[in-house]
């Protein structure tokens, strides 16, 4: 049965899952959400995925599906999908991040066989640094184990239902989010400070083109998912979120590599992941021009 993953992912987390997945099930692909949902828009497009199984792989924002996956959902076709699976990492509750994805693939005509939640360390440095690099590996090898339990379901197409929390929970949660969702534009608390080299690679992680470098420097405009890939991705710490982040470590996941999570390349598959080839379509975006190019293609903001 043909597979395709589709993942979004700020600092590794959920790639990394989609990416075991992949490499587990049979004929699979991996897709960026942010790239199809990119190509659809500019082509006034809906997202014909093709294939008869598919999986979403995304990580929780705010007790919710974060915007850009709720956008790229409510532009897919359910034709010819014969089973779907989701996967939500975080690093503490999901609420009901997997209900929500449940309610927006209902509405496409796609029924979701199987939610599952992963923990992983938790990205969300304006409230917490990283923690330990010993609670960091015991997440990694209990997350593991999950996916050695998940994997067999997915494989063989099994109706699993979807991880839920506490109803009270998922009250809270949709409340949480709903503000959340209301203050999109985070990107104008960051800063750059002296360690800043200019090297760009917060314009490489960055899903929706938000950064330039300007006179050696980053500079962000109004178009932000919040993932926090710019500020923990930063080879030299040098990018901060009001005054919170000074002092506080970052995380990001570290099987992965920031080639991995430069979103504008070409759809990957097992075989041909982490190759040269990879670097190359990475710098899609290495010029001013093609920068600029992307910032254009606004994606667009439909939350639920
Ligand atoms: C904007 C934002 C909101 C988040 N909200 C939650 C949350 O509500 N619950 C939670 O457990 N983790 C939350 N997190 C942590 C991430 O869900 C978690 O670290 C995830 O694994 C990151 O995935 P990624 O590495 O693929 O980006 C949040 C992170 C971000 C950036
Ligand atoms: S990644 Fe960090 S050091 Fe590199 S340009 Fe961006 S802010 Fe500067
Ligand atoms: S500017 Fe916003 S969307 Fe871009 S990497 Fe930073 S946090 Fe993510």
């Amino acid at each position: 049965m043909k597979t395709k993953i589709y993942y979004f992912s700020g600092t590794g987390n959920s790639f990394w899952v989609a990416r075991e997945l992949a490499g587990a099930l049979e004929n699979a692909e991996l897709v960026s959400i942010v790239r199809v949902l990119e190509e659809a828009e500019t082509q006034k497009r809906g997202i014909d995925t093709a294939a008869e199984k598919i999986g979403i792989v995304f990580p929780v924002y705010a007790w919710g599906v974060p915007r850009i996956v709720v956008s790229f959902i409510k532009k897919l076709s359910g034709e010819g999908i014969k089973y779907c699976f989701a996967v939500t990492t975080c690093g503490g509750n999901q609420a009901a991040t997997l209900l929500q994805a449940e309610s927006l693939l209902k509405e496409r005509e796609i029924e979701l066989q199987a939610g599952y939640v992963i923990k992983l360390p938790s990205n969300y440095i304006i409230t917490n640094g990283a923690v330990t690099l010993e609670k960091q590996e015991k997440m990694f090898t209990t997350a593991r184990s999950r996916l050695d339990k998940i994997i067999p379901v997915i494989k063989n197409n099994q109706k699993s239902g979807v991880e839920r929390d506490f109803f009270i929970v998922n009250i809270f949660g949709k409340l949480v989010y709903s503000l959340f969702m209301s203050n999109p534009d985070k990107a104008r608390y960051f800063t750059s400070d002296v360690r800043c080299t200019g090297c760009g690679v917060c314009t490489k992680v960055c899903p929706t083109g938000n950064i330039t470098i300007e006179k050696n420097k980053p500079v962000w405009e109004r178009n932000c998912e919040q993932c926090l890939a710019c500020i923990q991705w930063c080879p030299a710490k040098a990018i901060q979120y009001k005054h919170a982040t000074q002092y506080r470590n970052r995380y990001h996941h570290p099987e992965v590599k920031v080639e991995d999570i430069s979103h504008r390349k070409d759809i990957r598959t097992p075989e041909n992941m982490n190759t040269s080839e990879y670097m190359s379509t990475s710098e899609h975006m290495s010029t001013p021009e093609n920068r600029k190019k992307f910032r254009t293609l606004k994606i667009k903001r439909t939350p639920k």
